[in-house]
């Protein structure tokens, strides 16, 4: 077995109250062994994923007041149009627009692709959803 390390981590008040509470509910007996779980379900799932093609969204919320903000954004698209197969934009109010990003490709590189758009500067909370087309070893 492996050397064991101790680590502190730093976290909202709020948010360590949720994570006790989904350690509670699914009978883990200290954060510990919860967040070993996590960080191994989280780095099999890249290691099992990377290579295999699959289709996904990226979502995010911008503000298409913020200057040039748009035009960045519509950059990281047009560099990576193999991979997007298409954008669905949204007006949310006067100033919030959602868009939709569909992407096919390796998982590693849509990741990539997800990765750049949601650090646009200026791109509030983005998220990345995926799945395999194909099933394995097929
Ligand atoms: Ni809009």
């Amino acid at each position: 077995m492996s050397e064991i390390v101790r680590f502190g981590v730093s976290l909202e008040k709020t948010l360590l109250e949720k994570f006790d509470k989904l350690i509670h509910n699914r009978k883990y007996t200290n954060r510990s062994e919860a967040l070993r779980d996590l960080i191994r379900q989280e780095l099999f799932k890249k290691e099992w994923m990377n290579d295999r093609e699959v289709a996904g969204a990226v979502t995010f919320v911008y503000n298409h007041h913020i200057r040039e903000l748009a035009n960045r954004i519509m950059d990281v698209q047009h560099d990576n149009q193999k991979m997007i197969i298409s954008t669905q934009h949204i007006h949310l109010d006067h100033e919030n627009c959602l868009e939709i990003v569909a992407v096919r490709g390796k998982a590693k590189d849509v990741e990539k692709v997800a990765d750049l758009l949601k650090s646009v500067k200026g791109v509030k909370y983005g998220t990345l959803s995926m799945t395999c087309i194909k099933e394995e070893g097929a």
